[in-house]
C-alpha cells in the first residue's frame, strides 16, 4: 500500500549488500595507507609500547623485516621515527649520519629501492634532552629560527641517507621554507615536503611520547608552537604558508577530531592532502575493544573510511598492517 504522502526512499539504496557496494562513495585502499613506525638504536629485540598495543619499538632488523612486508602486503609508504641511546640539548642525533633514523634509512633504501616510499619524520623532539621539537633560548622558550637551522641541517642528512620525502612536525613558522632551500642546495630538489601543516596541541599524541621515551622538561606541553584546537580559520593560514614555501604535501593531524579541518584543506589546495590518524586515536579503538565496548576492527575501519571521506588522500595509521592484512585475507 503506498503512503497517502510523497515520501522519499533512501533505503531502497540500502536493501542488499551488492546495492550497498554499488554506491559506496568512499573505500579506503591499502595504497592511501602509511605506516609509522618506529626504530630504537642499541636494541636487538622489538620492544612492546603499553600504550600502543600491536606496535613495538623495532631494533634495526626487526624494522626492515616489517617494511619488507608491508611493501609485500601493498602499503606503499613508511614513516620513520627514531629512538636514539643519547640526547642533548640541540638534538644532535637527528642530523647525524650515524643517527638511527639514517642507519635505517641507508639500509631499507639498499633493501627496497624505491618500492617503498620511504618518509622521515622530521623533527628533534625525540633527539633533545628537554623534550621540545626546537632549540632553546637563554629564556627556556623555543627558539624558532635557530631550531629551522637545525631542521635543515636534519632534512639533508635525512634526504642524503635515502629519504624520498620529508616531514616536518615540528610547527616552526619558515620551517618548509628552509627545508626547501636546504635539499634544493645540496642538491635533493627532486626530495618531496609532507608538512604537516595543520598539526594541534593535542592530547592524542600520549602513546606516541611513551613510544619514542619524550617527557617534555617541566611538565610542558606545546601550546605555544603546535595549534590551539580552537582554531579552524588559523589552520588554512599554516596550509596557505606552508604551500608557498614550498609543501608538496599537507598534512592535517589528529584526524578525526579535525575532520573539518581536512575538509577545508581538500577545498582550498591543489596538493594531496594527508591526515594522521594518531597514537591515541589508535590507543582508544584497542583499549575500548580489549574491554569488549566496541567492535574494534569494525570502529577502526569506520574510522579510517571517514577520515577518507572528509577528503585525506593518504592516511597516516597505526592501523596500515591490520588493513592491510585483512584486504589480503578478502581478497582471498
Ligand atoms: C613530533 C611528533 C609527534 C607526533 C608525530 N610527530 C608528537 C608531538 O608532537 O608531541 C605524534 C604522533 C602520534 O601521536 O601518533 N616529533
Amino acid at each position: 500500500m503506498s503512503a497517502p504522502f510523497p515520501i522519499a526512499r533512501p533505503r531502497r539504496l540500502r536493501r542488499t549488500a551488492a546495492l550497498r557496494e554499488l554506491v559506496a562513495e568512499t573505500t579506503v585502499r591499502t595504497s592511501d595507507l602509511v605506516a609509522p613506525l618506529f626504530v630504537r638504536e642499541d636494541i636487538d629485540e622489538p620492544q612492546p609500547i603499553a600504550s600502543l598495543p600491536g606496535v613495538v619499538q623495532h631494533s634495526h632488523d626487526s624494522l626492515r623485516a616489517e617494511v619488507a612486508a608491508l611493501a609485500e602486503l601493498g602499503v606503499p609508504a613508511v614513516m620513520l621515527f627514531g629512538v636514539p641511546a643519547r640526547k642533548d640539548a640541540v638534538g644532535s642525533g637527528a642530523s647525524d649520519p650515524d643517527g638511527v633514523v639514517q642507519v635505517a634509512l641507508r639500509s631499507l633504501h639498499r633493501d627496497l629501492g624505491d618500492a617503498v616510499v620511504l618518509i622521515a619524520d622530521l623533527c628533534i623532539d625525540e633527539y633533545t634532552d628537554h623534550g621540545h621539537c626546537g632549540v632553546l633560548a637563554e629564556s627556556g622558550e623555543v627558539d624558532n629560527d635557530a631550531t629551522l637551522e637545525v631542521y635543515a641541517q636534519a632534512a639533508v642528512a635525512q634526504a642524503e641517507a635515502g629519504a624520498r620525502i620529508v616531514a616536518p612536525s615540528g610547527m616552526m613558522d619558515g620551517q618548509v621554507g628552509r627545508i626547501r632551500r636546504a635539499l634544493d642546495e645540496h642538491g635533493h630538489v627532486d626530495v618531496s615536503i609532507l608538512a604537516y601543516s595543520a598539526k594541534y596541541a593535542s592530547g592524542l599524541y600520549g602513546p606516541f611520547r611513551d613510544a619514542v621515551d619524550v617527557r617534555i622538561a617541566g611538565g610542558g606541553n606545546r601550546s605555544g608552537y603546535q595549534q590551539d584546537w580552537r582554531n579552524g580559520r588559523e589552520a588554512w593560514r599554516e596550509v596557505d604558508a606552508d604551500i608557498a614555501e614550498g609543501a608538496d604535501i599537507v598534512m592535517v593531524k589528529p584526524a578525526l577530531p579535525y575532520l573539518d579541518v581536512i575538509a577545508a584543506a581538500k577545498a582550498r589546495t591543489t596538493v594531496p592532502v594527508a591526515a594522521y590518524h594518531v597514537s591515541g586515536e589508535y590507543a582508544m579503538i584497542k583499549a575500548a575493544a580489549a574491554n569488549g565496548w566496541i567492535d574494534g576492527d569494525a570502529v577502526a575501519l569506520e574510522q579510517l573510511t571517514a577520515v577518507k571521506r572528509a577528503g585525506a588522500d593518504v592516511i597516516l595509521t597505526y592501523l596500515a598492517r591490520w588493513f592491510a592484512e585483512s584486504q589480503a585475507d578478502a581478497a582471498r
